[in-house]
C-alpha cells in the first residue's frame, strides 16, 4: 500500500492527523483535542492553539526565535520560588493581568472598574490588625499615613464585617518579603469593616518602587527601553461572603510614574486623594509632615473567593 494514502480507521471520528503542509497543521491539532470531555477546556485550548499558530505564521517565526521563547519560559518558571512569581510579573509586564481584570469586573468589561491586578506580592495570612492600629511593624522611613476606607454595597449601604487585607512596599522601594531590613508582615495587615463599613489604620505613605529586574522581565524591560516603575500604591483586597472580592490598588496622586506604570494597572477610578495633614497629627508621636487618605470601595455582590497566593 503506498504510505501517502493510509486511511484512518473507519470506526474512528478522528481524520487522519499525517501532516501534509503547513497550513495542515492547525486542523489537525484542533481535531485531535477535539473529543475532550470538559467543554471549557476546549474551547479555551482550541483558541489558544488558533492564536498561537496564527501568531508564528504572522511573525514567521524562526527557528532560534522559537528556542529563546522557550527558554525564556523555563527561566520564568525557575526563577519563581516560595518568595518570588516572575509568571505573574511577566503577565503583568505585558498588560495580560490587566486585560483579564477588566474582563471580568464592571459588569464584565463594560464599565470603569474599581479591581486592579492582584499582583505578585499579595501574602495570606497577614496578621489581623485592629481597626485603627499601624501596620508598620519595624522602623520604616516616610512620612506617616492616616487610613481611612469605608466600603459599601452598590446601594450605598455600609458593609459591616468585611475582612480588608492591606499590603504595600516600604518607601525603600521593597515589599518585606524582599528585603531582609524589614520584620516579617511589615506593612501588611487584615482588618475588619466596623457597624459604619469602615477600616482605619496608620502606615507609611507610599513610594514608587521597581518591579524585580533580575529575570527574565527584566531582560524584556531593558530590550524595550521600558522603565521598571511602578507609581506609589496601596493594595486592598476585601473579602466578605456573599460579595465579589474585591482585589484593588489606590496611587497616590502625585507620583512622576502615575502616567506609565510599567504593569499598566492605573485607571482614574484608582487615583486617590492622599492630602498632607494640618497641625497636629492624630498620634502624638508623629514628627514631620503627615499625610490623610480617604477612600471609598464598593463591593458587588456576587461570590467570595480568595485568589491562589502568588508567593507564601
Ligand atoms: C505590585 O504592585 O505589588 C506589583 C504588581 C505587578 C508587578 C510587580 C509588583
Ligand atoms: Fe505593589
Amino acid at each position: 500500500m503506498n504510505a501517502r494514502v493510509r486511511t484512518v480507521a473507519p470506526d474512528r471520528a478522528l481524520r487522519s492527523h499525517i501532516i501534509e503542509t503547513q497550513e495542515a497543521v492547525t486542523p489537525v491539532v484542533l481535531d485531535a483535542m477535539s473529543r475532550a470531555p470538559n467543554a471549557r477546556l476546549r474551547e479555551v485550548m482550541a483558541s489558544f492553539v488558533r492564536h498561537m499558530h496564527a501568531f508564528a505564521r504572522e511573525v514567521r517565526l524562526t527557528e532560534e526565535e522559537f528556542e529563546f521563547g522557550l527558554d525564556v519560559l523555563n527561566r520564568i518558571g525557575q526563577a519563581t520560588n516560595d518568595s518570588h512569581n516572575e509568571a505573574v510579573l511577566f503577565s503583568d509586564a505585558i498588560g495580560f493581568s490587566t486585560l483579564v481584570c477588566m474582563l471580568n469586573n464592571g459588569q464584565n468589561g463594560a464599565t470603569e472598574t474599581a479591581a486592579a491586578l492582584l499582583g505578585p506580592f499579595w501574602r495570606m495570612h497577614s496578621p489581623a490588625t485592629p481597626n485603627g492600629g499601624s501596620i508598620i511593624r519595624s522602623p520604616t522611613p516616610g512620612p506617616a499615613l492616616f487610613a481611612n476606607c469605608r466600603i459599601t454595597d452598590p446601594q450605598g449601604l455600609p458593609l459591616a464585617g468585611v475582612e480588608v487585607d492591606v499590603w504595600q512596599a516600604s518607601p525603600v522601594g521593597l515589599y518585606e518579603n524582599q528585603d531582609p531590613g524589614q520584620a516579617e508582615m511589615n506593612l501588611r495587615g487584615k482588618f475588619t469593616t466596623d457597624a459604619d463599613g469602615c477600616v482605619a489604620f496608620r502606615s507609611v505613605k507610599p513610594a514608587g518602587y521597581p518591579v524585580p529586574t533580575n529575570g527574565p522581565v527584566g531582560e524584556l524591560l531593558r530590550a524595550q527601553e521600558r522603565h521598571p516603575f511602578r507609581p506609589a500604591h496601596l493594595h486592598f483586597l476585601a473579602y466578605k461572603p456573599g460579595f465579589r472580592t474585591l482585589i484593588t490598588q489606590v496611587f497616590v496622586d502625585d507620583d512622576q510614574h502615575l502616567e506609565s506604570d510599567v504593569v499598566f494597572g492605573v485607571t482614574r477610578h484608582l487615583i486617590g486623594d492622599f492630602r498632607l495633614g494640618n497641625g497636629p497629627a492624630p498620634d502624638a508621636d508623629v514628627e514631620g509632615p503627615w499625610y490623610l487618605f480617604d477612600y471609598a470601595f464598593v463591593m458587588e455582590p456576587g461570590e467570595a473567593k480568595l485568589p491562589i497566593p502568588p508567593i507564601r
